[in-house]
């Protein structure tokens, strides 16, 4: 198994990356839906980020973000699901954040599965954001739809 100190943050290449980054979704079922993936697909033709590679150059996680009205967002995170919890997510958070740096952008904003949906896998999610320093921000009902029933949007403030 890879140790923390074998893995590489890098930009993600749209062309070369986006494949692997699709099976990495489609190792996490508990996480992502088809039609999850296949937004996923849509919106990494347009967003940035980056991959973490493990020592064997393998694509193992990614972090995908856009940046709208001075505003970050996180688009999509994931790692695969043999190396959770061993830094991979943090590494790629803080890299996003050295990216936003520049630009003084102070706000970063995550959407995820609230805690009023009694599911543990997001339950992980969330004591993840909320460990990195994101706070709960808003959360939205949405008794219509059954893969997402409340919504939970966090924020991280950046300083500037
Ligand atoms: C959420 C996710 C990106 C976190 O990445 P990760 O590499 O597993 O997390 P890290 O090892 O960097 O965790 C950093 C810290 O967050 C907290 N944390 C992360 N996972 C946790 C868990 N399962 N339980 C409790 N705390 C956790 C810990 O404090 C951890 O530090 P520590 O291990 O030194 O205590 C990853 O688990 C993942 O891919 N999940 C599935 C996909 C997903 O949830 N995507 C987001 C959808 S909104």
């Amino acid at each position: 198994m890879p140790q923390r100190h074998e893995i590489v943050v890098r930009e993600y290449q749209r062309s070369a990356d986006l494949e692997r980054i699709l099976e990495i979704a489609a190792a996490l079922p508990a996480w992502f839906t088809r039609s999850g993936i296949l937004s996923m697909r849509a919106d990494l033709r347009y967003q940035c980020g980056f991959v973490a590679e493990d020592g064997n150059k393998k694509v193992v996680g990614f972090i995908s973000f856009f940046v709208n009205q001075g505003k970050a967002e996180i688009g999509w995170i994931g790692i695969r699901p043999e190396l959770h919890r061993q830094g991979v997510g943090r590494s790629l958070l803080h890299r996003l954040l050295r990216e936003l740096e520049p630009a003084q952008v102070s706000e970063l904003y995550v959407h995820t599965l609230g805690d009023a949906v009694d599911y543990e896998p997001y339950q992980r999610t969330r004591k993840f954001y909320r460990q990195m320093g994101f706070q709960d921000f808003k959360r939205i009902a949405n008794p219509e739809n059954p893969e997402c029933e409340e919504e939970l949007i966090l924020l991280l403030k950046l300083p500037v």
